[in-house]
């Protein structure tokens, strides 16, 4: 009988564990971050500590804080892998997971703030999307790195270090969402990969950095430019998926088709990456009247690595119904028509153009 009601007692206890969600339990006095992991170079392994071929995505969030000294004396981590791939593969259907995931998390007093940790080629992408989207002005962080886990001077370490830092710092609230590498704290509107392999590769070349994190000591001199996060008018509430928008890359003598063949392949939105202040041959701009007419917005921005695409420049935008990127390059222009569109389809020219100053 004795025996009987001990099990019984034990299965409710462990039944009770069992349900209980994982909880920060360890010092009271830090914040409590939660870390989503996305994979990248960061979670890359290389077959040497001197080569450059690797794979992306390979190594796990715990192994990834085990291997940081001293983080955990920064915050309470709890570490979540969202997926794990390289960024080329991240999609908008794992943005939206991100978000959602984000928010309910940022919903909760006992999370004070988030690090993601991403490939380096699409991670201005995500941050920009994010920015967005987050509702709270709790830290969003995003973290990569140049070297892999396994190379000699691996970056990762140390950028998550003062990635978490910078989520566990009061200075962070109402920043929006930012990108922690190599030192240097971007805004989401403004960073950019500016150099394909150093480990210096990101930049706010418009705006200039928000601010500085140095082995976990984090000072912002900027606030990011942009409207974000809480007072952004977009939401991905109850949103599976983001109409098509694609991206065509100008060049001397480009095909003139190629918009066209994007809309009848399902676009509902085309961006020109165009050559200079986000300009286009003759032909492509009269494919750009013919689709805007038709109701399929062109935005231009610009394969130019820095600056803004003057509204009514060389192209006068009223003359052929298109919308200037301001300062988004083609990438993060993509993702806020996306957006926009979205919300609604049938968005005027000048609304639209609206939203590109704003955002
Ligand atoms: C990737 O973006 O996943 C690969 C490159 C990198 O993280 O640096």
């Amino acid at each position: 009988m004795k025996t009987k009601l001990f099990l019984k007692s034990l299965l409710v206890i462990l039944l009770i564990i069992a349900i209980t969600p994982a909880t920060f339990s360890q010092d009271k006095k830090l914040p409590n971050i939660v870390i989503l992991a996305t994979g990248g170079t960061i979670a890359g392994e290389g077959s040497s500590a001197t080569g450059s071929s690797y794979t992306a995505g390979k190594i796990g969030i715990e192994s990834m804080i085990d291997a940081v000294p001293n983080i955990r004396k920064l915050a309470n981590l709890t570490g979540e892998q969202t997926v794990n791939v390289g960024s080329q593969d991240i999609s908008v259907a794992v943005w939206i997971t991100l978000a959602n995931r984000i928010n309910e998390l940022l919903a909760k007093d006992d999370v004070d703030g988030i690090v993601i940790t991403h490939g380096t080629d699409t991670q201005e992408e995500t941050a920009f999307f994010l920015n967005l989207v987050v509702k709270s002005e709790k830290p969003v962080v995003l973290v990569a790195a140049m070297r892999t886990s396994t190379a000699l001077s691996a970056d990762g370490p140390l950028n998550l270090y003062n990635g978490v830092a910078v989520a566990a710092s009061a200075e962070a609230h109402g920043k929006g969402v930012v990108v922690v590498i190599n030192d240097v704290i971007l805004s989401a509107h403004a960073v950019k990969k500016m150099l394909t392999t150093p480990v210096h590769a990101f930049m706010s070349p418009e705006h200039g950095q928000l601010g500085t994190a140095n082995f976990g000591l984090v000072e912002f001199f900027h606030e990011p430019h942009g409207v974000h996060t809480v007072n952004s008018d977009f939401s991905m509430d109850g949103i599976k998926e983001l109409p098509r928008v694609d991206i065509v890359y100008g060049c001397a003598d480009m095909s003139t088709d190629l918009i066209d063949i994007m809309i009848k392949a399902g676009a509902k939105g085309i961006i020109i990456a165009g050559v200079g202040d986000g300009n286009m041959n003759k032909g492509t701009l009269e494919a750009a009247k013919r689709a805007t007419a038709s109701g399929i917005p062109v935005v231009r921005a610009t394969r130019v690595p820095v600056g803004a695409v003057l509204i009514h420049g060389e192209v006068v935008d009223q003359d052929y119904g298109t919308v200037s990127s301001d300062e988004l390059n083609p990438q993060k222009a993509r993702i806020l028509l996306m957006l926009a569109l979205q919300k609604d389809k049938d968005m005027s020219r000048e609304k639209l153009q609206e939203l590109f100053i704003k955002y």
